[in-house]
Formats: structure tokens, C-alpha cells, sequence
């Protein structure tokens, strides 16, 4: 496997004495090393052309109300972010969703680029201004809303419904039992469309496409806090089967992080 006749075709010399010289002391630091270098490979070319910035998941749509305004300063939203415990059985409105979506990803500006002459920007920066970050509300319990699983329109701010039904349950198994994540008012899943990303980055696709998110996260974390409501950043779960659920494919657009939102008690 580590023959010098396959490896020379994909790694510099250089990489590949160091590589040599890891693997006798630490296979894991070996192979970290060889993926790095591999992964970190400058983009050569673009792999085809730019997949559209509307992701239409269903002509079945729900209108959202307007974002509220959030009075309370960054500083201290940043202050008092913590990760909530658990959540209670009470409702959140639409009005709150619709300012975390708006807030966390949705379209906040325009401008001339890839020969548009109006192109989106969104609440979060993103590499090339790609934009692959999709969210797919799971809602449980939201005032104003029926119980289903939604996908987020920001040309539209609407939210497109996909299936309707209660899978609070479904959402803590596909989270690997974690049982808080049925008791949230909401789980926001934030899904990275990778190909919009990957045309144009290649190898860097996949780092931007999670940096992307991460900063999606932290506007959801920032916001729902100056809502004075919880909220739980949630990595771990199954995802072929949270695709299988979203009717993704796991490849083209894959999920990469559940946001729990509800009114939080303490003591997790
Ligand atoms: C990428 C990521 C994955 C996480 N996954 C989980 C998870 O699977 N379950 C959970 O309960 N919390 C999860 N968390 C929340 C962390 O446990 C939490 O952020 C951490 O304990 C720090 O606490 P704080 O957010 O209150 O500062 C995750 C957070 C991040 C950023």
C-alpha cells in the first residue's frame, strides 16, 4: 500500500520523505500528514460549471412573517451564548424561527458577480459567495406552523414544506439518541450543498463548505440567545439516514449540523 511506485504519482518528493520518515513513529501522524497534503492541493481548475443558487425542494410554501429585531447588543449576546441543557414543552412562534433563519442564513444584500447583475448575499460570509449552506427546519413545536419537515427559501423567505407529521422521536434516533433533540421546538438541520462549492475549490471545497456552516452556527447561536431562547449546536448523528430522511443524496448535498431551538431549563 505505501510502495514508492504508487505514492510518487501523488505526492511531491518532499512530502514523501516526510511521510516516510512519520510512518516509523506514528502510522495516525503518517496519514494525517498524507491527507493533509492531499486535501490541501491548489485548485488546478474549475470541475464544471456553477449549480444554481434556488435550491427548490417543493412548490408547497409556507410564507414567513418578517424578522424581528433583536435588541440586545453583540457584545452581550456573545457574552451569554451558552449551549442549552434541555428544552421545555412550550412553543416558540414563527416569528422567532423566521428571524434565525433570516438572521442565520438568509439573503441580506445583493451584488454584480459570476455574470448576474443581481446576485445574493447572504447573512453569513461564504467562501466564493457560493452560499452552499441549506436549512431544513424540523419543526416539533412552533407556533403558527404544523409539525413537518421544511426546507428554507431565502429568495423567497418562505419555508417549503417537504413532509408534515411529528418526528421528534425520529430526529433523537437519527441523533444517536440523544433524547433532548426530541424536546426541542425545533431542530434547524443545516445541510452543506457541496457541488455549488466544489466547482469552483475542488480540493478546498470541503474545508469552505464546513467553515460556511460553522458561521451559519454562530449566527443562529448569536441570535436565538438575543431572542432569549436555547439553542444546542448537535454534530453527531447517522447520516445516511438523516439524508435518506431529508431526501438528499449524501454526496451532492450532505448534512452537516442540527441546531436545536426551544425554550431552555437548566440543569443538563
Ligand atoms: C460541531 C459541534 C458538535 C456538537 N455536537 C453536540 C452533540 O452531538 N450533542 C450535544 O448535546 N451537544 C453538542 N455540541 C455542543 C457542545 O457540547 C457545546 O458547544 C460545548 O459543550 C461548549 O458549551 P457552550 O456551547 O455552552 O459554550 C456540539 C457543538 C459543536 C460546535
Amino acid at each position: 500500500m505505501c510502495e514508492d511506485e504508487v505514492l510518487k504519482d501523488l505526492i511531491p518528493s518532499e512530502a514523501l520523505l516526510m511521510f516516510k520518515r512519520l510512518i516509523g513513529k506514528d502510522i495516525g501522524v503518517a496519514c494525517d500528514f498524507l491527507m493533509r497534503h492531499y486535501r490541501d492541493e491548489y485548485w488546478p481548475r474549475r470541475a464544471g460549471v456553477m449549480p444554481p443558487l434556488r435550491r427548490v425542494r417543493s412548490n408547497n410554501v409556507v410564507k414567513l412573517p418578517s424578522p424581528k429585531g433583536v435588541t440586545m447588543t453583540v457584545s452581550n449576546a456573545i457574552i451569554a451564548r451558552r449551549s442549552a441543557g434541555d428544552f421545555i414543552d412550550e412553543p416558540i412562534s414563527i416569528d422567532d424561527l423566521a428571524t434565525m433563519l433570516f438572521l442565520g442564513l438568509g439573503i441580506t444584500g445583493w451584488t454584480q458577480a459570476y455574470g448576474f447583475d443581481k446576485y445574493p448575499l447572504r447573512a453569513y460570509p461564504s467562501a466564493g459567495a457560493l452560499q452552499p449552506i441549506e436549512a431544513y427546519p424540523v419543526v416539533h413545536n412552533v407556533m403558527g406552523l404544523r409539525e413537518g419537515l421544511y426546507h428554507y427559501d431565502p429568495f423567497n423567505h418562505a419555508l417549503e414544506i417537504l413532509r408534515l407529521g411529528r418526528f421528534n422521536s425520529l430526529m433523537a434516533n437519527l441523533a444517536l439518541g440523544q433524547d433532548h433533540v426530541s424536546r426541542a421546538s425545533v431542530v434547524i438541520v443545516l445541510t452543506a450543498f457541496y457541488s455549488r462549492t466544489r466547482w469552483k475549490y475542488w480540493k478546498r471545497a470541503l474545508r469552505y463548505v464546513l467553515l460556511d456552516a460553522g458561521a451559519v452556527m454562530e449566527n443562529i447561536y448569536v441570535v436565538a440567545t438575543g431572542l432569549g431562547l436555547g439553542v444546542r449546536a448537535v454534530g453527531a448523528f447517522y447520516d445516511e439516514e438523516l439524508c435518506r430522511f431529508l431526501g438528499i443524496d449524501c454526496v451532492e448535498e450532505f448534512p452537516v449540523l442540527l441546531m436545536l431551538i426551544g425554550k431552555e431549563t437548566r440543569g443538563f
